[in-house]
This record gives structure tokens, C-alpha cells and sequence, in this order.
């Protein structure tokens, strides 16, 4: 009775990865216990996910073919709009968000499109744009731009509501970090930078006050949700942000928590289910209300 924050079920949002192949699941090694999956092994996980009353997925696309602008992306007929469209269709109850990024889809793996060997910001917006109503037209409930250019916010709320996906919202990874902890998911995705890396778009793990300009800038262009990402390491930004903003918060326990908390787990150094537990609560004690977790479906079953 006397608890103060609690987790339950309608917070989490599970990702899932995707990809045309003949197998159902190809294991992810980076994320021992995670998996690629067919669209058919997307549709029975969604399924499932939905009856243990997980609310919402979030999407990643491993796409047969790579582009220097991420067509893939946006065409119809890539990998992601059919997952969407096949989820939707199988479990319309369930929440899809839709991740909207250039770096699944460029052959450099760059969030952005290459101009000279630097990401052009202002290039890139389209794109991103053009990629959220392709997936707003198959289906997703949520546009989840996740590739840190200024301006995308306003760019795809226009967008959408210009195609008559008013109704659609927005959840913002405002305030990204560039994060040494999301090693596991670009091996998982194949999406790690050809060259370079991704400091110029992504923000500077040492800045917090920057976090309130970003979360402040993307409010303005239009989105719903403000996210920080990572989690854990970024508890005091989610702190700061909910003292400062009185919209709905989310955080992504990123890949690199997943993968820490499974490796000291499978050594047997920890308990592998009380510290997941205790991890995701105190991200809901600094003060989240949505939660993205490799673990909603085996904690919407503990809890
Ligand atoms: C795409 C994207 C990334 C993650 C989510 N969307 C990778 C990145 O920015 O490099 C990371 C998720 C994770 O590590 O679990 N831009």
C-alpha cells in the first residue's frame, strides 16, 4: 500500500526485429534470448504478446537491400510497412509503433543522407517524412523518429496531417544519446555506421541542459511523448525532463542493458529476475511512464 511507483503491464512497449528469410528465427548473438524473426514468426510473437497483455511493440526492419538514401525505408513494399500491415491485420488491438530512421536502410549506415561524407540534415527530412506516412498508411499508431535531425518533429507532423493521419502520434526520441550501450542492437539490426560515427546528430552523454532544449524544440514541432534513451544510465535526464515537462515520458532500456544484465545473469554473478525488475522499476521511480524493454513479454508474465 505504501509503495510509491509501481510497474504494470499497460507501460511496456516490446521491440521486435523483422526480416524477410526462410527461417522463422535467426538468434541475435549480440542479445542472447532475442531473435530475428519472418513476418510469420512477427504475427504468432505479436499474438502472444498481445494475450500476456503487453500493449504495444515497436518495430525494427533488417531490409533485403541497402541504399545510400534508405529507400527501403519508405517503399511500400519494404520490410517494415508489410510488418506493420501484417501485425495490424492479425492483432489490431495491439499498438504498433513504428521506429523512423535512415540507418536500417543506408548501405553507410549513417541516420541521415551523406552529402560530401557528412549527414545532411535538411536532406534527410523528407526522407524521414516520406518514411512515417508509409508506415502511418500501413498501419502504425505511432510514428517514433528515432534518427536525432533537427526539425523532424514538425516535418512529419505536417506530413501526417497534410495525409489525413491526424489521428496518428508522435513519440519523439528527443533525447538520444550517443551511447556506446547500443552496441548490441546495431550488430542486431546491421545497422552500425560504415564510417565514422554518430556524435554530430546524437547528443553528448556528459549534457543534460541540452536535454531540456531538445525535449522543448520537439514539443513545439508537434510530438506526444518525449523519450530519453538509453534508460539507466540516464536516470537523472529522465528525472530533470519530468520536473520540467508535464507530457508523458518514455525510456528505452537500450540493448546494452539488456545484454549487460543477461551476461552477468548467465555467469550466475546475479538474480536474474529480481534485477531486471528492480532496474525497470527505478526507471519508473525517476519518472517514466512508458517503458521499451527486450523483457516486456517475460515480465508481463511475472507480474
Ligand atoms: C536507430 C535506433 C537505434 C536504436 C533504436 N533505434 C540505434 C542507434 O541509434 O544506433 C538502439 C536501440 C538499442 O540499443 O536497443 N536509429
Amino acid at each position: 500500500m505504501v509503495r510509491e511507483t509501481r510497474l504494470s503491464r499497460e507501460q511496456l512497449v516490446m521491440p521486435l526485429f523483422v526480416r524477410d528469410m526462410p527461417e522463422e528465427r535467426r538468434a541475435i548473438a549480440s542479445m542472447p534470448g532475442q531473435s530475428q524473426l519472418s513476418l510469420t514468426a512477427l504475427v504468432t510473437e505479436a499474438r502472444e504478446l498481445y494475450r500476456r497483455g503487453v500493449p504495444a511493440i515497436i518495430l525494427f526492419g533488417i531490409p533485403e537491400h541497402k541504399d545510400a538514401q534508405g529507400s527501403e525505408g519508405h517503399s511500400p513494399d519494404g520490410i517494415i510497412a508489410r510488418a506493420i500491415a501484417a501485425v495490424k491485420d492479425a492483432v489490431p488491438e495491439l499498438l504498433v509503433f513504428a521506429d523512423v530512421c535512415l540507418c536500417e536502410y543506408t548501405d553507410h549506415g549513417h541516420c541521415g543522407v551523406l552529402v560530401d561524407g557528412d549527414v545532411d540534415n535538411d536532406a534527410t527530412l523528407p526522407l524521414l517524412a516520406r518514411e512515417a506516412i508509409t508506415y502511418a498508411r500501413a498501419g502504425a499508431d505511432v510514428i517514433a523518429p528515432s534518427d536525432m535531425m533537427d526539425g523532424r518533429v514538425g516535418a512529419i507532423r505536417d506530413a501526417l496531417d497534410e495525409n489525413g493521419f491526424q489521428d496518428r502520434s508522435i513519440v519523439s526520441y528527443a533525447v538520444k544519446y550517443a551511447s556506446a550501450f547500443y552496441g548490441p542492437f546495431r550488430a542486431a539490426a546491421e545497422s552500425a555506421p560504415q564510417e565514422g560515427d554518430r556524435r554530430g546528430y546524437q547528443m553528448d552523454p556528459a549534457n543534460v541542459r541540452e536535454a531540456f532544449r531538445e525535449a522543448a524544440l520537439d514539443l513545439e514541432e508537434g510530438a506526444d511523448v518525449l523519450m530519453v534513451k538509453p534508460a539507466l544510465a540516464y536516470l537523472d535526464v529522465l528525472r530533470a525532463l519530468r520536473d520540467r515537462f508535464d507530457v508523458p515520458l518514455a525510456a528505452y532500456s537500450v540493448s546494452g542493458e539488456y545484454a549487460m544484465v543477461e551476461a552477468a545473469a548467465a555467469a550466475g554473478h546475479i538474480d536474474r529476475r529480481a534485477v531486471i525488475l528492480e532496474t525497470l522499476g527505478s526507471v519508473r521511480r525517476a519518472g517514466a511512464d512508458i517503458l521499451l524493454t527486450y523483457w516486456a513479454g517475460e515480465v508481463a508474465e511475472w507480474l
